[in-house]
């Protein structure tokens, strides 16, 4: 089946690729509306907080630039890209049980070879409780087991396609200001960092040892007008707060209303708004 996107993108089904993984605050799930929001027309497509890169997938650019801080998910993505059918075959021999989850949590990453350490993140991504990744202050991962009995670790066409769209893309592990050595005019900027907090007991954000600070907030503000500056077309997610509607104040803020599930409070899913903001109509 054919399905025309408001994009000018024709997007054949069998050919649209999943993200890979389970990420807080992934964006799968909100495409159907953002896919309105997005520029009609870009050059080069640029996401400084890729998580599962839900965006990226979804759009599949001709040309990208993609940045994360979180060393492991950087990893898994080049092994996508250049070792697929070695990813595929180990996570395969892997079992699902509480013990070999702790065995496999106690590894430390930086000691085992780049495909080892690639299906140790995809591993834990998909076993850990909630899907969740989450790190301590010394960046070591402590999700425990989520009893899962039985798990789809990937679909074998899904990554290898990821695995070519992969190839055509610059990967960077780093802070997202990078960004600004690679945009130009005509770019398509899409930043969604760790959520402001919306409440003292919804503040999810340790996707990295050193968390999402209120100065970090404020960067991403000052890359967003550096960007502005620069006319590339820049699209931004977070929280319905007053500390974000008044740090965009002179940009287009659009309500998106929201299925939140990362939460530490049962009571605190459901229904709720964020907001995307961006420098065009
Ligand atoms: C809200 S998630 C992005 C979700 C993504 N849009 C998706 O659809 O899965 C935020 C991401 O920012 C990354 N991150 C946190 N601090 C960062 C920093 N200073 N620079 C770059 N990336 C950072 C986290 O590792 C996480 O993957």
């Amino acid at each position: 089946m054919v399905v025309k996107s408001e994009l000018n993108v024709t997007l054949i089904n069998s050919d649209f690729v999943k993200p890979l993984i389970k990420w807080a605050g992934g964006k799968r799930n909100l495409l159907k509306v953002y896919r309105n929001l997005f520029p009609k027309k870009f050059n080069k497509y640029c996401e400084p907080f890729l998580g599962s890169g839900a965006v990226f997938f979804f759009l599949k650019p001709k040309s990208a630039v993609l940045i994360d801080k979180n060393e492991e998910l950087i990893n898994f993505y080049e092994v996508v890209r250049d070792n697929p059918w070695e990813l595929m075959e180990l996570i395969s021999t892997y079992k699902v049980d509480k013990e070999f989850y702790y065995r496999i949590r106690e590894q430390e990453p930086s000691k085992l070879g780049k495909v080892e350490r690639a299906v140790r993140f995809l591993y834990l991504n998909k076993t850990a409780y909630n899907g969740l990744w989450r790190v301590n202050s010394e960046g070591k991962f402590n999700v425990p087991f989520g009893r899962y009995k039985k798990v789809k670790f990937f679909e074998r066409e899904n990554i290898l396609k990821a695995s070519e769209l992969l190839k055509k893309v610059k990967l960077i592990c780093g802070d997202f200001e990078e960004v600004l050595k690679y945009a130009q005019k005509g770019d398509f900027v899409y930043l969604d960092p760790p959520y402001y907090p919306i409440s003292e007991t919804a503040n999810f954000k340790s996707y990295t040892s050193d968390g999402f600070s209120e100065e970090d907030h404020m960067r991403v503000y000052e890359v967003f007008k550096a960007l502005d500056n620069m006319e590339c077309y820049v699209m931004l997610s977070n929280s319905n707060t007053s500390f974000i509607r008044q740090l965009f104040k002179e940009y287009n803020i659009t309500e998106v209303p929201a299925n939140r599930f990362i939460n530490r409070k049962a009571d605190g899913r459901g229904q709720i708004i964020e907001l995307v903001i961006r420098n065009y109509e």
